[in-house]
């Protein structure tokens, strides 16, 4: 079994089967990183180029890893240093890029559709890397690898995801994926970080942080976007940081074996403490994971097959 389509704009509209295939090709692809050699010829002869206009540490340096470790020649643009600070389109961009012969560009934009757009317009396969606040789909397939990995399963379990929703592609992508592998999901956060329609998507919404991390199988916590501090949404810091942070006491009201998650970069006493992040290898070994879940979507992009990986 390969993947049909062309390219990984969102989870949305994956079926369960596709997001299996891919968690289960990328557990064969995180043993290559385990080896001195840390690469396999799957995609010898192919160019994928990282094209970012937002910043990135994790997903960029994970898509180019898993570029290179499949053999791939990997080029990343930064926007900064680019042509697009002389006022050139996404479009023109994407097809100059193009025109040198790509077979994969790999998409993160601040507009909500850009990887879309792109894709509609371009042959080469467009992955999206987070794109406004849309969806953040390899880094929901690395979260559903990790938990996985570590509980054995999706189906049935219960996830706790916390903060700031309203603005977060990861929270998107996470509600889409682990809906739809038999999780139960709920979404916490205060009231004007949760924006309407998530009970339509299957998640139960909580204002009571405590209440959503109440034996929870794993309670991940996301970013509280501080440069949108300005826009009112909450009272102020201290005061998020006590209502929906994640301390080690409110954490002792979650399954016991709860893992605790967060996309980074981690706000440090603010929604996670650091007695909290520091407890638990979780958060690093979703980074770890991101290079194999990464390998494995370009791979069967380029029409591999899970036999072949
Ligand atoms: N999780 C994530 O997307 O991190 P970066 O912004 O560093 O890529």
């Amino acid at each position: 079994m390969s993947l049909s389509t062309k390219d990984l704009l969102g989870i949305k509209s994956m079926t369960a089967d596709e997001i299996k295939l891919i968690l289960d090709t990328a557990l064969t692809f995180k043993d290559v990183s385990e080896r001195d050699i840390k690469k396999v010829p799957a995609l010898r002869g192919k160019t994928v180029i990282n094209l970012f206009y937002e910043a990135s540490t994790r997903t960029r340096t994970s898509f180019e890893l898993a570029g290179k470790r499949l053999s791939a020649d990997v080029i990343n643009i930064s926007t900064s240093t680019s042509s697009v600070v002389k006022g050139e389109t996404l479009l023109d961009t994407a097809r100059n890029i193009e025109a040198m012969k790509c077979d994969m560009i790999i998409v993160r934009h601040s507009c909500s559709g850009a990887p879309e757009y792109l894709s509609k317009r371009l042959k080469s396969s467009v992955i999206n890397a987070g794109d406004g606040f849309h969806e953040h789909p390899t880094q929901a397939l690395l979260d559903m690898f990790t938990i996985r990995e570590k509980l054995g399963k999706l189906e049935g379990l219960t996830v706790a995801i916390v903060g700031d929703i309203m603005h977060s592609r990861v929270a998107r992508s996470n509600i889409y994926g682990l809906i739809a592998m038999g999780a139960k999901v709920r979404v916490c956060g205060p009231p004007t970080m949760i924006p309407p329609g998530l009970e339509c998507m299957g998640a139960q919404v909580y204002y009571d942080m405590d209440k959503a991390v109440e034996g929870a199988d794993v309670v991940m916590m996301l970013r509280l976007q501080l440069e949108r501090q300005a826009a009112g949404l909450f009272p102020g810091v201290r005061e998020y940081a006590r209502l929906f942070g994640l301390n080690q006491q409110r954490l002792s009201g979650a399954a016991k074996h709860a893992l605790v998650m967060h996309p980074g970069p981690m706000n440090r006493g603010v929604e996670i403490s650091s007695e909290v992040a520091d407890n638990t290898p979780v958060i690093l070994e979703q980074v770890t994971n991101g290079v194999a879940v990464r390998m494995a979507v370009m791979f069967l992009l380029s029409g591999g097959t899970k036999a072949e990986a």
